[in-house]
């Protein structure tokens, strides 16, 4: 796995050892993972624009399946637009020539930040318009279509999902225009108030991490013969705006307190992607579904954050 010391793969990376053992998955990163989120299995820090070094991490490993996770989100792409495309894209490539030089499958995760404002909002379906406005979106429609290329030219097996935003208790998220949902988790525990960066009716798809992983899993098990798509599922869980996921807080936190100071970038971001994605072709093609909902997701969140933020 690369990337595996974010968001995603600190999480991802004990969801699959437990299946398929602790020393068959090699986590790697350009930077450590936090010590108390290494576990016990093999890690190696590794640069993924070195194309030789991921090539020798598979060949050493025997690794059959690639997760590849480095990237730049949204938010922080924005904000360093050349260094997103440098990254997104040449890493990116660099898996795709080491899944077909040795065989290996590919996950390579896409994001509801392909779509723009020409998408239908509500809901985008699976196959549509996506004329994304941030460079982090135009990589991963260009990623989309290098996967779905390097799939039909030399039969490499990779798939991916279109994630929405996703909300952990583990690690901090990367830079991306959903990170509010974090945050404000983190906020509640520890001070009862929040200032969000988004306005109060901005609805985005949103996922709990448990489902994000198991999504990755579940496709890539996936039988390839029911798959039309393959690659860029459009997956979601719940519809949030800040201030429903507020109301929900505040059912266990009457205290709660909100305010808003509304980030123009992240806003005008957020306002280019859709209301609600349609995940039909998910659910028929290899039956995904989302477990938690809104309320089964703050009412975990905050027992979760609770006891971690006590234990620090
Ligand atoms: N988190 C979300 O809400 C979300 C939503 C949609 C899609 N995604 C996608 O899921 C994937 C994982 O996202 P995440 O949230 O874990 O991101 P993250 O920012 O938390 O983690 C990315 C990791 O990549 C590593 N990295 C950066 N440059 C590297 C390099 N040159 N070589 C090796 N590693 C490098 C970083 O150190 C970091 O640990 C990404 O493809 C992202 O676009 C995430």
């Amino acid at each position: 796995m690369t990337g595996a010391a974010g968001q995603v793969g600190t999480e991802l990376v004990p969801a699959l050892r437990s299946v398929y053992g602790e020393s068959s998955v090699l986590a790697t990163d350009v930077r450590e993972p936090q010590p108390d989120l290494r576990g016990e299995g093999p890690w190696l820090r590794m640069d993924c624009m070195d194309a030789h070094a991921i090539a020798r991490a598979v060949r050493q490993h025997e690794a059959d399946t690639i997760y590849h996770l480095a990237a730049l989100l949204s938010a922080r792409g924005e904000d360093d637009p050349q260094r997103a495309y440098a990254l997104n894209m040449g890493s990116l490539y660099n898996v795709l020539e080491v899944s077909r030089e040795t065989g290996c499958a590919l996950f390579a995760p896409s994001s509801i930040a392909v779509f723009g404002p020409g998408t239908p909002p509500d809901p985008a379906p699976q196959d549509t318009v996506l004329r994304p406005t941030t460079m982090y979106g135009v990589t991963k429609v260009a990623g989309e279509l290098l996967c779905d290329y390097y799939a039909a030219r030399f039969g490499v097996d990779a798939r991916g999902v279109r994630y929405p935003g996703l909300i952990s208790h583990v690690a901090q998220p990367g830079g991306g225009t959903t990170d509010y949902a974090v945050e404000i988790f983190y906020a509640a525990v520890e001070s009862g108030a929040y200032t969000c960066f988004l306005s109060a009716e901005t609805q985005l798809d949103m996922m709990y991490m448990p489902d994000a992983i198991r999504a990755a899993m579940e496709v890539m098990e996936a039988d390839g013969s029911r798959l039309k798509h393959r690659n860029a599922f459009n997956v979601t869980a719940m519809q949030l705006t800040p201030k429903s996921l507020a109301e929900s807080l505040r059912r266990h936190l009457p205290e709660f307190r909100m305010s808003y100071r509304v980030d123009p970038a992240r806003q005008a971001i957020a306002e280019s992607w859709p209301r609600r994605i349609d995940d039909t072709a998910a659910r028929d093609e290899w039956g995904w579904r989302a477990e938690y909902d809104q309320e089964r997701m703050t009412a975990e969140m905050l027992e979760h954050l609770t006891r971690k933020l006590r234990e620090t």
